[in-house]
């Protein structure tokens, strides 16, 4: 199956459009059928040790949405990771204020950054406003990558590359099942903008050593992994060789 990268509908509709707001909240579903947020909250686990964890962490999600997903990330860790600055990236304005009342429920220290994120890419540094180092200990997205390809999704992974020490990205799976799944969105109530943006984001996701063939490997800087993961997710993971686990 050859990758397509084609724009997606809900990208280009009004954040309060009803059926964009129809079309999150699919999302959640998606999510639970596709199990992202273990997915996830494994992935991260991989990367970052109990003893790290419990050390403060700065992490930046890319293509963040609302937010909702790494609300559920940050339920099921929090106990073990109690000092999280979060920073979610999205060029929509939609994380609402009880997910970020929900964030601080659990101590963690939750910031929306309102940007496109090949703009971030492109700027020298990344310093979020109020927040002294552009540094990240964790970049991560989910269904983000897959909206790119090319120079685009080069420029993407080498500012990630320079600017954490772990990188984690959950997104669809190109395989046959995951098309297959993709077609049946349906059966959970999926509205037409999720139904087609389903089978949009199979044909533009990854499989085999994609991710993991442009990420900047110079030097051998990184470890790095990458796998299918559930029925229709593709996880990539990189870590900077001595970054503390
Ligand atoms: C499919 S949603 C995924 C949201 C969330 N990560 C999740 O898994 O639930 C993709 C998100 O990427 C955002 N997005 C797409 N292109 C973007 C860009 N160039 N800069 C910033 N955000 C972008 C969209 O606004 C949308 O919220």
């Amino acid at each position: 199956m050859t990758r397509i990268v084609a724009a997606e509908v809900l990208d280009h509709l009004a954040p309060d459009d009803p059926a964009a707001r129809r079309s999150r909240r699919d999302l959640v579903r998606v999510h639970r059928a596709m199990g992202t947020r273990p997915i996830i909250s494994r992935g991260w686990r991989n990367l970052v040790s109990p003893a790290r964890a419990r050390a403060p962490l700065r992490i930046l999600e890319l293509g963040a949405g609302d937010g909702s997903l790494l609300l559920g990330v940050a339920r099921s860790l929090a106990p073990g990771w109690p000092q999280v600055q979060l920073s979610l990236m999205d060029r929509q304005d939609i994380v609402t204020p009880a997910t970020l009342a929900g964030f601080a429920e659990l101590g963690w220290a939750a910031q929306v950054q309102v940007a496109d994120v090949l703009g971030w890419a492109a700027r020298p540094d990344d310093a979020a406003p109020g927040w002294p180092s552009p540094r990240w200990d964790l970049i991560t997205t989910s269904l983000f990558l897959h909206h790119f390809d090319g120079g685009e999704l080069d420029l993407l992974l080498a500012a990630a590359a320079s600017r954490c020490d772990r990188f984690f990205a959950c997104e669809p799976s190109r395989s046959w099942l995951a098309m297959a799944g993709s077609h049946l969105v349906g059966a959970i109530g999926a509205n037409v903008v999720t139904r087609k943006d389903a089978v949009l984001s199979v044909h533009a996701g990854f499989r085999r050593d994609e991710i993991s063939a442009r990420w900047p490997q110079a030097g051998g800087h990184w470890q790095v992994r990458e796998s299918a993961a559930g029925l229709f997710s593709h996880c990539f993971s990189a870590q900077r060789r001595g970054a503390a686990r």
